[in-house]
C-alpha cells in the first residue's frame, strides 16, 4: 500500500429529485481527479453520498405519500445506477441515515456541548427550505434567498446555538495563514469580504419544528441542523469517532469539492466545527462554478436534455465525460447547452482525435501490416513532435495537480493538433509511394503511433472506454497482458520509445461516430417535450 494518501469528496448530495447534469459535473470532476491520482500511485480514498435529513426532503416524501425514509431509499437506487453507468468509481458512499453516522453525529453533539459551544436560545428569522438555509433579513436580497432566489420562509423555532462567533479570529487566521485553503482564490475573498469581515453570528444547529433528523441526544424535541449533520458525514464515513482506522489513514480530507453556493458551508462552518471537536481541517476547499442551463440554474424540470443518463446514451460517456472537463473552467459558471456537447464531440473528438488514430492506423497497416522494420529514418521534425509530447507529459501533471482540468484536456488536444498537422508537413502517403522512402515513413507512423499510445494514457482518468480502445488499434493489447498494463500505467507516458516495431496495428470503428447536428438537435427537442 502507497504510503501517500489522497482523500477526495463531493458534496453528498439531496435525493430529492433525479440528479442532473450539473451533479453529475462534480462527480465527474472528482471522480478523474481520484483516477489521476490512483494512476500517480496514491492510496486514494473517495468518498460521495447523500444528504438525507431535512425538511425538504420530509416535505417531498409527504407530498407522494411516502415515509421519508421509504422515499430515499427508493431515490438512492437511482442516484447509485447514475454513478455506475457514469463510471463515477467511489471508495466509500455514505448516507446521512446510516446508523453509524446517526451515532456519531450524536456524540459529535455530545461533544460540542461538553467544550461549552452550545447553548439553548430561539431562532427566529428566514428559512430556505431548498438551500436548507437560515438568513437574517439583510441578508435577503429582495426579500428572496440569495443563493437561489426562491422564496424564503418565516419561522420562529427553539433552537440550539453553536458558538460560530467564538472561532471568527481562527477562521480569519487560517484564511490568513493558508492562502490555498480556499480555491479559486476569488472564493475567498468573497468568504473573507462577505462574511468574515462583516462579522460571524452564532448559528442555529438544531430543528424542533419537524422530525426528520438527528435526535438530540440532550434533547428530546430537537434534531440536528441538516447541514450540520451533513458536513460531518466527512469524517463519520471514515469511521469516526468509533473506528478509526480508515480515518488515520485519511483524514485530513485534501480536498472538498464543492459547489460554489456551499463554500460558506464548507470554509466556515465546517473548519469551526472541526476546531471545536479538536480535529484536523481538510487542506483544502475547492469550488467549481455552476453549469447553467439558458441562462438560469438548472433543475430537472428544465427538461430531458439535463439527464446525464439520456446524454450517455445518446452521446456516449466518454464524449460526455470530456465535453464537462473540456468545456467549462473549473472554477467559473458555464452555459450548458446540449449543442455546445455535440459540437465539442464532432470537433474534438470524431475529427481531430479519431480521425488521427484512424489515419495513423490505415496507414501503418498498409505500410507495415507486420510491424515496423529496426531500420528508420528518423528527422528533427520528428524530434520535435516527440519533444512536444515530453513538454506534454509535464504540463498535463502541473494542470491536473491544480485541479485545472479543461487545461490538461488543451494541452494533450495541442498535441493531437500538432500531430495532425506533422502528417500534413511530413505526407506520409508520398513516401509510401517510394521504395526508397521506407525507412523515412517507418519513423514518421512510428513517431505517430508511439505519440497517440502515450495520449491514450494521459486520457485514461477522463475516459472509460476511449484508452483500450486505442491500445486496441494500435496492437498493444494483443502483444499481451504485461506489455499492455505496462504501456497502460502513468509512468510509460512520460517515456519516448516505448512502442514496440512488433505491434501488430488493428484497424477498427471510429472510436467517436460523428454526429448529424442538425437532425441531433430537432430529435432532441422533440424529446424535451415528452
Ligand atoms: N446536500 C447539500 C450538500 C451537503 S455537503 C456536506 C447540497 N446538495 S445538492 O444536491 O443541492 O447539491 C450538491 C452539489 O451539486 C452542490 O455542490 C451544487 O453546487 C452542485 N450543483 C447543483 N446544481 C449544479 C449545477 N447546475 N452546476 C454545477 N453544480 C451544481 O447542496
Amino acid at each position: 500500500m502507497s504510503s501517500k494518501t489522497f482523500y477526495i469528496t463531493t458534496p453528498i448530495y439531496y435525493p430529492s429529485d433525479d440528479l442532473h447534469i450539473g451533479h453529475a459535473y462534480c462527480s465527474v470532476a472528482a471522480d478523474t481527479m481520484a483516477k489521476y491520482k490512483r494512476m500517480r500511485g496514491y492510496d486514494v480514498f473517495f468518498l460521495t453520498g447523500t444528504d438525507e435529513h431535512g425538511q425538504k426532503i420530509e416535505e417531498v416524501a409527504r407530498e407522494r405519500g411516502l415515509e421519508p425514509q421509504v422515499f430515499v431509499d427508493q431515490m438512492l437506487v437511482k442516484i447509485k445506477d447514475l454513478w455506475k453507468l457514469m463510471h463515477v468509481d467511489y471508495d466509500g458512499f455514505i448516507r446521512t441515515t446510516d446508523p453509524n453516522h446517526v451515532k456519531a453525529v450524536q456524540h459529535i453533539f455530545v461533544k460540542l456541548n461538553e467544550k461549552g459551544d452550545i447553548y439553548e436560545g430561539v431562532y427566529e428569522g428566514w428559512y430556505c427550505t431548498p438551500c436548507e438555509s437560515f438568513w437574517t433579513e439583510s441578508q435577503l436580497l429582495d426579500g428572496l434567498c440569495p443563493d437561489c432566489q426562491r422564496p424564503v420562509e418565516k419561522t420562529r423555532e427553539k433552537s440550539y446555538f453553536f458558538r460560530l462567533s467564538k472561532y471568527e479570529n481562527r477562521l480569519k487566521q487560517l484564511f490568513h495563514d493558508h492562502s490555498d485553503f480556499v480555491e479559486p482564490a476569488s472564493r475567498a475573498h468573497e468568504m473573507i469580504n462577505n462574511f468574515l469581515e462583516a462579522g460571524l453570528e452564532d448559528l442555529a444547529v438544531s430543528r424542533s419544528n419537524f422530525s426528520w433528523g438527528v435526535p438530540l441526544p440532550f434533547a428530546d424535541d430537537s434534531i440536528a441542523y441538516v447541514w450540520v449533520d451533513a458536513l460531518c458525514n466527512y469524517i463519520t464515513a471514515l469511521g469516526y469517532p468509533d473506528d478509526t482506522e480508515l480515518f488515520d489513514r485519511y483524514w485530513p480530507a485534501d480536498v472538498h469539492l464543492v459547489g460554489k453556493e456551499i463554500m460558506r458551508f464548507h470554509s466556515l462552518i465546517w473548519p469551526a466545527l472541526l476546531m471545536a471537536l479538536d480535529l484536523p481541517l481538510p487542506k483544502k476547499i475547492f469550488g467549481h462554478g455552476w453549469l447553467l442551463f439558458e441562462g438560469g440554474k438548472m433543475s430537472k424540470s428544465k427538461g430531458n436534455v439535463v439527464d446525464p443518463a439520456i446524454l450517455v446514451d445518446r452521446y456516449g460517456l466518454d464524449a460526455l465525460r470530456y465535453f464537462l472537463l473540456r468545456e467549462f473552467p473549473f472554477g467559473s459558471d458555464g452555459n450548458y447547452s446540449t449543442e455546445a456537447l455535440i459540437k465539442r464531440s464532432n470537433s474534438d473528438l470524431a475529427n481531430d482525435f479519431g480521425n488521427l488514430l484512424s489515419r495513423v492506423v490505415a496507414m501503418i497497416s498498409q505500410s507495415f501490416p507486420e510491424g515496423f522494420p529496426s531500420e528508420k529514418d528518423f528527422d528533427q521534425v520528428d524530434i520535435d513532435l516527440t519533444n512536444l509530447a515530453d513538454e506534454t507529459a509535464a504540463k498535463v501533471e502541473q494542470h491536473f495537480d491544480k485541479m485545472e482540468f479543461s487545461l490538461v484536456l488543451a494541452s494533450i488536444w495541442h498535441l493531437i493538433g500538432q500531430s495532425n498537422k506533422y502528417i500534413d508537413l511530413t505526407t506520409p502517403w508520398i513516401l509510401a509511394k517510394e521504395e526508397e522512402s521506407r525507412s523515412r515513413l517507418a519513423a514518421v507512423l512510428y513517431t505517430l503511433a508511439d505519440v497517440l499510445r502515450r495520449i491514450a494514457v494521459w486520457i485514461s482518468p477522463f475516459m472509460v472506454d476511449t484508452p483500450a480502445k486505442v491500445r486496441q488499434q494500435l496492437g498493444i493489447t494483443d502483444a499481451g497482458e504485461e506489455i499492455n498494463t505496462e504501456l497502460s500505467s502513468w509512468e510509460s507516458a512520460a517515456e519516448s520509445g516505448l512502442y514496440r516495431d512488433d505491434f501488430i496495428v488493428q484497424k477498427g470503428k471510429p472510436i467517436f461516430p460523428r454526429i448529424d447536428i442538425r437532425a441531433e438537435l430537432s430529435t432532441i427537442e422533440k424529446l424535451d417535450e415528452i
